[in-house]
């Protein structure tokens, strides 16, 4: 279980996340919606420890962490951006394996069996010796999906997992994180789409405008 008590986020004088409180069980999906500019990329930076909070409290399973630490066992927090922020220099096999390596300091096996692993699930088996450019937007996600899954994380986090994609890819992505709901992933999925939204989640966070 995930919960954020009292998250407060300002930028100079602005309030961009307003004493937030969420708690996800373990396995559920929580979707945040909301207009641009409600603070919904800023929450899952913060999550991701590339953004500080001002104030308020990160528990996992009742434990206070902070995000901008990250074990030698997993990052809390998983997070796939909207760019999906993949290296281009590297393959689809050394962008997944890279952090386990350097940062949870694997060894060549287990990071190969997790990459195995992670690709068969995530149907990418045949595109771990290619190159970012040589994906599709949908192919590039899952990748980057796979990726934040490596790092063990408790909760995966994605920021408009629908924008980068043609419309008729929604499905999929739908199914998509379904299937990863079934595998036992706690996600939190922020969407501007209310529709997708009330497709997927067990909860519904709903973000005002600032
Ligand atoms: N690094 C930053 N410095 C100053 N203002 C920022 C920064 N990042 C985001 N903001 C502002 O915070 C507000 C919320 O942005 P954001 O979290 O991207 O919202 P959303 O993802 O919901 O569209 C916006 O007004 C944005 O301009
Ligand atoms: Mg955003």
């Amino acid at each position: 279980m995930i919960e954020l008590k009292n998250i407060n986020k300002k930028f100079g004088s602005k309030e961009v996340i307003q004493d937030l409180n969420l708690t996800i069980p373990d396995g559920e999906i929580l979707a945040i919606v909301g207009p641009s500019g409600g603070g919904k990329t800023t929450l899952l930076r913060t999550l991701a420890g590339l953004e500080t909070v001002d104030s308020g409290t990160f528990l996992v399973n009742g434990t206070a962490f902070n995000p901008t630490e990250t074990t030698e066992h997993e990052q809390v927090v998983g997070v796939v951006f909207q760019d999906f922020q993949l290296f281009p220099h590297l393959s689809v096999f050394d962008n997944i394996t890279l952090a386990p390596k350097m940062v949870l300091k694997q060894t060549k096996e287990e990071y190969t069996a997790k990459v195995q692993e992670l690709a068969q699930t995530l149907g990418i088996s045949e595109l771990l010796a290619s190159y970012p450019f040589q994906l599709s937007g949908g192919q590039k996600q899952r990748v980057a999906i796979a990726r934040a899954l490596a790092m063990n994380p408790s909760v995966l986090a994605y920021d408009e997992p629908t924008s980068a994609l043609d419309p008729e890819l929604r499905q999929q992505v739908q199914g998509l994180i379904l299937s990863l709901k079934n595998e036992g992933v706690t996600q939190i999925v922020v969407t501007h789409d209310l529709t997708f939204a009330k497709a997927i989640a067990d909860q519904l966070l709903e973000v005002a405008p600032k």
